[in-house]
């Protein structure tokens, strides 16, 4: 099976590997684990008063297309809304990273990740959801 460039690049270079304190308020962690291997991701948010996510940090335990996919949202959060963060489609990870058919839901993994840390964000601070 041949994997992207991209892919191999946030294998070997993941970026944002870490983790916050979880118990900071303005700190909002997801912690997701993919039934159908059992791979777990904690992905962690750091959101501005304002509703930015100013900074993220991830730990994998899984395959490299999980680890990729981690990384590459990490990236892409910084800096957006919540909602903007929150729309984040599994398909645009496994589209940039050219993940092959059975990887898909490692990335699906990095989608849920980012919407439970979301929404952790949300409930400890009371912040309403929009209107859906
Ligand atoms: Fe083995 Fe994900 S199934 S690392
Ligand atoms: Fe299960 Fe990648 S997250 S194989």
């Amino acid at each position: 099976m041949a994997y992207s460039e991209k892919l191999i690049d946030h294998y070997e270079n993941p970026r944002n590997v870490g983790s916050m304190d979880k118990n900071e308020m303005s700190v909002g962690t997801g912690l997701v684990g993919a039934p159908a291997c059992g791979d777990v991701m904690k992905l962690q948010i750091k959101v501005t008063p304002e509703g930015i996510i100013e900074d993220a940090k991830f730990k994998t335990f899984g395959c490299g297309s999980a680890i990729a996919s981690s990384s590459l949202i990490t990236e892409w959060v910084k800096g957006k809304s919540l909602d903007e963060a929150g729309s984040i489609k599994n398909s645009q990870i496994a589209e940039e990273l050219a993940l092959p058919p059975v990887k898909v839901h490692c990335s699906i993994l990095a989608e849920d990740a980012i919407k439970a840390a979301i929404s952790d964000y949300k409930s400890k601070n009371g912040v309403a959801d929009a209107a859906e």
